[in-house]
């Protein structure tokens, strides 16, 4: 069994995978895992062991068939009213062109939005609407702001954007499953800085988990 494979299986059990994006990029391990599954207990490793930001990523075919824009989008459209923001523009970004975020929610049901339970009711149920395909439900389940970003996949997911999002979303595609993942990047706190590759090497060893090279995931995606 390969590594990818391997991958492939902890994201149908709802185990966590680590995933290295590239050298030429952010050099960052995020730990991802599919929304799906997500508990209160995946929030809490999160916050624990990894410590970035906890974003969920859909498929940019969920995205277009609840109409949800980039943040990008939305500011763009209001600089007629709030010209200021323009001057806002991500233009220079330094690991890549643009980046994937579009806002944030939560669920209804949340009540804070920012506990394990509410955050993980947020992403499981996204997850879930979607496979349900209950497109229609977006604005009745979840209110905005909220506390859990959404990021919006690339169309095409790695064939035209190399970061985790795309990554984890092509994982979830391969693996056959609900195209929603939560990413967040492991983060060191000694250092100041995103944990070493030997460093989330070590982590994954000692908890039984496979750490996979973005380059690996991008072949096997566009070898398919
Ligand atoms: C959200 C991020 C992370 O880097 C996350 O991995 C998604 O971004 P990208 O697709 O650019 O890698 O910025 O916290
Ligand atoms: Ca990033
Ligand atoms: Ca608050
Ligand atoms: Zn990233």
């Amino acid at each position: 069994e390969t590594d990818l494979e391997k991958g492939f299986e902890a994201l149908r059990n709802g185990e966590f995978i680590l995933v290295f994006d590239d050298d030429d990029r952010e050099g960052e391990v995020d730990m991802i895992i599919a929304s799906e599954f997500v508990t209160p207990k995946s929030i809490a490793t999160m916050r624990d062991y990894a410590g970035g930001l906890i974003c969920n990523c859909l498929h940019s075919d969920y995205c277009d068939a609840i109409k949800l824009p980039f943040m990008t989008e939305i500011m763009q459209a209001a600089c007629e009213k709030y010209p200021d923001l323009e001057k806002l523009t991500p233009n220079d970004i330094p690991y890549d062109e643009r980046s994937s975020f579009s806002i944030w929610v939560n669920h209804r049901k949340s009540f804070t939005g920012i506990t394990d339970i509410d955050r993980a009711t947020t992403i499981s149920e996204m997850a879930k609407m979607m496979k349900e395909e209950r497109f229609e439900d977006f604005g009745k389940t979840f209110r905005s702001p909220g506390h859990v970003c959404l990021l919006r996949g690339a169309d095409g997911l790695v064939k035209n954007r190399r970061g985790h999002t795309e990554i984890g979303l092509a994982m979830c595609e391969m693996a056959g499953i609900t195209p929603v993942c939560v990413v967040c990047e492991m983060m060191d706190s000694k250092t100041g800085k995103a944990t070493s590759i030997e460093d989330a090497c070590k982590y994954a060893e000692k908890n039984n988990l496979v750490l996979l090279k973005g380059e690996d995931i991008i072949n096997a995606y566009l070898n398919i």
